[in-house]
């Protein structure tokens, strides 16, 4: 198991255009003909889901769809979600690069997004973190909805900027008070990590350093 970041490139860290849209800004960050994030599966949720059994799963901004394409390699019916139409077309054209037929992706605004209950096993997000408006934990909450009895809700964000910035232009998530927002009813769902975690990265001028994740896994009961 790597322990790296998925992102390939440094986050570009000039203030958003408040004149976008959050579509349009995503667009314009995935902009260009290069893929801005590695491919490779986000190493901490391939440890946590690596222990399940597969079944089918729902990424929430599956971005360029590293995560989507590992589930799918894994066994998982692996449906991924992103806002950013070119960022899913990157996606399917690995998947059909790669032969997966078992990842499908569709672009769409998770903000007016309305799932069918009880149809999934597996809900993640990513680093689903955003500089513009994004209704997060409405978004999450929503999500939950679709999870079956004995199914996860897994989620890695950013909980702290990196060791080498002390600045992220995302929120910041702060994951137990997250627990305690989704694990709701608590009779419904239980906390099984709710946790920071650090991650050896390497910072942009190339000198060793560490990102702080906050990796939340809740059960259906
Ligand atoms: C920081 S990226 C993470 C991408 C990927 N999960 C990863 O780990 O590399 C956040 C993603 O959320 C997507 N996103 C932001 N707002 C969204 C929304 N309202 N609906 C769907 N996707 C959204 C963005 O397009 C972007 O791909």
């Amino acid at each position: 198991m790597t322990h790296e970041h998925q992102h390939a490139a440094p986050h570009d860290h000039a203030a958003p255009d408040p004149s976008l849209s959050p579509a349009q800004h995503w667009e314009q960050r995935y902009a260009g003909d290069e893929r801005i994030w590695s491919g490779r599966v986000n190493a901490t949720l391939a440890e946590v889901v690596g222990e399940f059994e597969p079944g089918a799963s729902i990424d929430l901004g599956c971005g360029e769809g590293g995560d989507v394409l590992w589930l799918a390699e894994q066994g998982w019916q692996a449906r991924g979600l992103d806002i950013s139409e070119t960022a899913i077309g990157r996606a399917r054209a690995e998947a059909a690069a790669r032969g997966i037929e078992s990842a499908t992706f569709t672009a769409t605004d998770l903000g007016a997004w309305q799932p069918e209950p009880d149809t999934a096993d597996l809900v993640t997000a990513s680093f689903f973190q955003s500089e513009v408006a994004l209704e997060r934990m409405e978004i999450l909450r929503r999500a939950a909805s679709a999870i079956r009895p004995g199914g996860h809700l897994v989620t890695i964000s950013h909980a702290a900027p990196p060791s080498w910035a002390d600045h992220h232009p995302a929120h910041m998530i702060d994951v137990r008070a997250e627990a305690e927002q989704l694990a709701q009813p608590a009779v419904d769902w239980a906390v099984e990590v709710a946790e920071e975690r650090r991650r050896p990265a390497v910072g942009p001028d190339g000198a060793p350093g560490e990102h702080l994740d906050a990796v939340l896994v809740l059960r259906r009961r």
